[in-house]
C-alpha cells in the first residue's frame, strides 16, 4: 500500500464525534453554571462545542462535573479555546506535560510537588503578561475533606456597580501588573516559592493594562486590577494610587459579586480570566490537595 493510502485509511478510521446530551444549569449566584452529562474524554461535535463556548461567555465559569479525563485530554480540550501558556515556574510543570501546572500543597521527599500557595491573593491568571489569559481550566485530582474552596468575583458586576466617584477616577487609567508584586511576600509567608532564576525574571517583566477592559467576546466592561498582580496606577502619586487600588480591590470582592466553589471529586472548572478574579480559600496544612491547571492565552486588553 502506498503511504498516502495508508494515511487515508487512518483518517477514514477515526470515528466522527457523536453528539452528547447534556444540561447547562446556571448556579444561583452572580457567576457560573454547572454542566451535567457531558464527557470531555470524548471529542465534542461542533454544535456541542459551540453550546459550551456560549455557556462560558454567558456564565463566565463552567463546572464540568465528574470528568474522568487524562492530562492529555485536559490539554486537548483546553486547546480548542486557544493556545496554551507555559507557566514560568517550570519546577511545577507536570512531568511530560509542560502545559499543566500542578497546584498542590503536597510535599514529597521534602520537596513541594506543586505550587502550594497558588491564589493566596485575588488575581486574574497571568495578567502580568502582554497577552494575559483568556481562561484557565482546573481539574481536581485529590481533594481535602474540609476547606480548599476557590472563590470567584464577577468583575463585570464590579465595574457596573462602581460608585460614580470611583468610576470617574478610573476613566482612561492604566495600571502596572507584575508577577513579582507579591512574590517576596509569599516567599516570607511559606516554603512554596523557589527563588527565580535570571531567566525566569526576564520572562515576567512588568506590563501595563487598562484598569477597565472591554471583554473581546461579550463586549462588556470589566475592572481589570487585582491585589495579586497590580502594583500601581500609571502617572498617579504613589499614595493616591495605593488608596484608589485599595478601594477598587475592596469593591471588587463584595459578597454579592462572589461565587464560592466547593470542589467535588473529578470537577473540571473552566473560568474566564477576562471577567473574573479568583482566590484560594485555603486548605488546612495537614490535608492533601492537588489539582492540574491549563491556561489559555488571550489577547491584548483594551
Ligand atoms: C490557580 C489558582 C486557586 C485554588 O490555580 O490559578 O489560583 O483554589 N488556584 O487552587
Ligand atoms: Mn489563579
Amino acid at each position: 500500500m502506498s503511504q498516502s493510502n495508508a494515511l487515508r485509511r487512518e483518517v477514514d478510521a477515526a470515528p466522527a464525534p457523536q453528539a452528547q446530551s447534556f444540561d447547562i444549569n446556571p448556579l444561583p449566584g452572580p457567576v457560573g453554571a454547572e454542566i451535567i452529562g457531558l464527557d470531555l474524554s470524548r471529542e465534542l461535535t461542533a454544535a456541542d462545542f459551540s453550546r459550551v463556548h456560549q455557556a462560558h461567555l454567558d456564565h463566565h465559569l463552567l463546572v464540568f462535573r465528574d470528568q474522568r479525563i487524562t492530562p492529555r485530554q485536559h490539554i486537548d480540550f483546553s486547546r480548542r479555546f486557544g493556545p496554551l501558556m507555559i507557566h514560568v515556574l517550570h519546577q511545577f510543570h507536570l512531568a511530560g506535560h509542560p502545559e499543566i501546572l500542578t497546584v498542590s500543597n503536597i510535599v514529597e521527599d521534602g520537596k513541594p510537588i506543586g505550587l502550594g500557595d497558588a491564589g493566596k491573593y485575588w488575581h486574574s491568571d497571568i495578567s502580568y503578561k502582554e497577552l494575559p489569559s483568556l481562561g484557565s481550566l482546573l481539574h481536581a485530582q485529590e481533594l481535602p475533606s474540609e476547606g480548599g474552596d476557590t472563590l470567584f468575583a464577577n468583575m463585570h458586576l464590579a465595574y457596573d456597580t462602581l460608585p460614580a466617584a470611583l468610576r470617574n477616577a478610573v476613566v482612561g487609567k492604566r495600571a502596572v501588573h507584575s508577577y513579582l508584586a507579591q512574590y517576596g511576600q509569599l516567599q516570607k509567608e511559606g516554603n512554596w516559592r523557589p527563588n527565580l532564576s535570571a531567566q525566569q525574571i526576564a520572562q515576567v517583566r512588568e506590563v501595563v493594562h487598562p484598569v477597565v477592559r472591554t471583554h473581546p467576546e461579550n463586549g462588556r466592561r470589566a475592572l481589570f486590577v487585582s491585589e495579586g498582580f497590580t502594583t500601581h496606577i500609571v502617572g498617579m502619586p504613589e499614595d493616591e494610587s495605593r488608596a484608589l487600588l485599595a478601594e477598587l480591590f475592596a469593591h471588587s470582592v463584595r459578597a454579592e459579586h462572589i461565587y464560592r466553589h466547593r470542589w467535588q471529586p473529578h470537577d473540571l472548572v473552566f473560568w474566564d480570566n477576562r471577567s473574573l478574579i479568583h482566590l484560594a480559600g485555603g486548605t488546612p496544612d495537614h490535608l492533601r490537595r492537588k489539582l492540574y491547571r491549563t491556561t489559555i492565552e488571550g489577547d491584548v486588553p483594551f
